[in-house]
């Protein structure tokens, strides 16, 4: 593919700085602000079929399993429906359960990821109900879906995915609040998260800013021959999503963990040569990771904070605007596309296609 660089050198630096435009282009024409809700024409589902749903089932790989990930947490938040991301190709390789009642997501950027698309046979075949969150319009899984939504975060040519994770989790909050207004979300908890989706184009912009700092950081972080990435609830698929960014992308080893299993194990592991990134919202759960960055920093770990406000216990912060609560992954998994890719940037990686990588996998 060929598209124009827009002075940027690679495509990923371009996709990354592309994410005001591409969510504002997933929440244009949805938004419906006098019943405070979404309208999702493609899904094909009727205000008693969303009813009817018991459970949410999310497939997908890599990046777009995280999603899936944040997705189902934003679902169960916001409509109460139980919710969980897998692999796509667990599920289909350990024979699943496919319940009548369950609605099933399957999440992919290009549309023709093989596992994805021959979980979505399977659960066909099976008679169940399957939406598609896709990028690629009209490509084999959006096709063979019984309806969906598209992320419309335009062309990704950078193997590594930036912009279609953060458009995807948009999607997914766009999801969250319709399937919510047809239960029990009130209108005025509906018109709170419009208000916040609305506020992230601009929020982004401001994020996008701070990269001469996160440069800096990312020099010295290039060191580093491992890196460790924690964060609890919603910050843990940030977490998970950061950690995956930097492997793919700089090939330092990278492993994430929930906050609270830190004292499960991994706290063996720190010493000053391995670095922590602490995802560290501002919201309930803000203390429990106050207490995990103590125990990472008496053991003389190095701690890099993302969070909404400067962490005294961590060695820098990166400071990400708030937004509303449930919102707030989309937002702090930004700062930590741009130290994966300055990481890579000072170690002189090939940025745009990482060894041994395909952007999309096509085959078993
Ligand atoms: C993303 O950075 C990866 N290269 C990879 O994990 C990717 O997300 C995965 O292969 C799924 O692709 P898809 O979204 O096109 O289905």
């Amino acid at each position: 593919a060929s598209y124009d660089m827009g002075g940027h050198d690679t495509y990923m630096h371009k996709e990354i700085h592309e994410q005001a435009e591409a969510v504002d282009r997933v929440l244009r024409g949805r938004i419906d602000d006098r019943f405070s809700t979404v309208h999702l024409g493609g899904l094909n589902l009727d205000a008693r079929d969303a009813r009817a749903v018991r459970r949410v089932k999310i497939l997908g790989c890599g990046t777009s399993y995280h999603a899936g990930q944040i997705g189902a947490q934003m679902i169960e938040e916001l409509a109460r429906i139980p919710a969980d991301a897998e692999p796509a190709s667990e599920f289909r390789y350990r024979n699943a359960v496919v319940d009548p009642d369950t609605l099933y997501i399957a999440v992919s950027q290009s549309g023709e990821t093989y596992d994805v698309l021959a979980a979505v046979q399977e659960l066909k075949r099976k008679g169940a109900r399957v939406l598609g969150i896709v990028n690629v319009v009209g490509s084999a899984i959006a096709r063979e879906a019984d309806g969906g939504m598209y992320v419309h975060a335009g062309p990704e040519v950078c193997v590594v995915s930036t912009k279609c994770f953060t458009n995807t989790c948009v999607a997914f909050a766009l999801l969250a609040l319709h399937l919510g207004r047809t239960r029990d979300l009130s209108v005025r908890d509906g018109k709170r998260i419009i208000e916040g989706l609305r506020k992230l184009p601009a929020q982004i912009s401001e994020m996008l800013e701070q990269e001469e700092d996160i440069r800096k950081l990312a020099a010295q972080y290039a060191e580093a021959r491992s890196m460790l990435f924690i964060g609890r609830v919603r910050g843990y698929p940030v977490a998970r999503e950061a950690s995956l960014k930097l492997k793919e992308v700089s090939y330092i080893h990278a492993e994430a963990y929930p906050a609270s299993e830190l004292k499960h194990g991994p706290l063996a592991l720190i010493e000053p040569a391995l670095p922590t990134v602490a995802i560290v919202p501002d919201d309930d759960l803000l203390e429990k990771n106050r207490a995990a960055m103590e125990e990472i920093k008496a053991r003389s770990g190095q701690i890099l904070a993302v969070a909404h406000q400067e962490q005294e216990k961590a060695d820098h912060t990166i400071v990400v605007p708030k937004n509303e609560d449930e919102l707030d992954p989309i937002l702090m998994g930004i700062p930590l596309q741009l130290l994966a890719y300055h990481t890579a940037l000072a170690l002189g990686r090939d940025i745009d296609k990482p060894r041994n990588l395909a952007k999309s996998v096509t085959v078993e």
